[in-house]
């Protein structure tokens, strides 16, 4: 269907089934998070995961990647995201989710932190459109994150906390591979969707042909 194509990246920049490896070591990879997880996403020490927020939404993501399976439970979905977390325990863990399961996803982020809170936020820059982002940590720390859009949230992490590498288990169209490119940071990443993960690839082109464009004229 066209309006899943995404602006066509994925004819501009097609992936292939393995990893897909920026110049400084970034890695991708299409991949569903039910199969067992690449070695390259253990090297994050950071983790930001926006992943679907209920079996609904999981399923119109699978419909999305021209997949003809479905996911019959959204509970087993989430204990395999969390599962996932835990075999990279990362020092720092974000999640992001809807009213609907809020309260599940701090019981599995319980399990894996000491530290667990969570912040009221928005997506799309919309007063309306609520949505949680929980944070996971072994060190007593709360980033002041409350009532920012979850883009803002997604800049601030990757431009202030502390870390080598973040890694995000259902990257889409890839805010944080963008703003951890930005901030000359390496990431990690897997995606469901070949079309919405090429256009991280091309956003990423982009922004280096304008760097590369700059450098020449000034
Ligand atoms: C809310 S979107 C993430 C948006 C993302 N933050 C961005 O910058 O575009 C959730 C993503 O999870 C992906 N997804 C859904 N099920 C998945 C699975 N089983 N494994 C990996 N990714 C999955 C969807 O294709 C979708 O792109």
């Amino acid at each position: 269907m066209a309006e899943y194509n995404y602006g066509d990246a994925y004819l501009r920049y097609p992936l292939g089934a393995g990893p897909y490896m920026f110049d400084d070591g970034s890695t991708i990879q299409v991949h569903d998070i039910f199969n067992p997880l690449p070695a390259f996403m253990k090297s994050a020490d950071l983790i930001f995961a926006d992943p679907p927020w209920n079996l609904g939404n999981i399923n119109t993501f699978y419909m999305k990647a021209d997949k003809t399976e479905r996911v019959d439970s959204f509970e087993r979905f989430y204990k395999c995201l969390f599962g996932r977390i835990w075999e990279i325990s990362p020092q720092v863990c974000y999640v992001e989710v809807g009213k609907e399961h809020l309260a599940d996803f701090i019981m599995e982020m319980r399990k894996l932190y000491k530290y667990t809170t969570f912040y009221n936020s928005t997506y799309y820059h919309g007063k309306d459109k609520l949505c949680y982002v929980i944070r996971g940590s072994n060190k007593a720390k709360k980033p002041a994150l409350d009532g920012m859009d979850e883009e803002d949230i997604i800049e601030w992490i990757c431009s202030n906390e502390d870390y080598n590498i973040i890694g995000d288990l259902c990257m889409g169209r890839g805010l944080i591979g963008l703003n951890a490119y930005r901030n000359k940071k390496r990431f990690v990443g897997t995606e469901l969707n070949h079309k919405r993960l090429s256009v991280l690839i091309e956003s990423i082109e982009r922004e280096k042909k304008i760097k590369n464009h700059k450098m020449v004229t000034n």
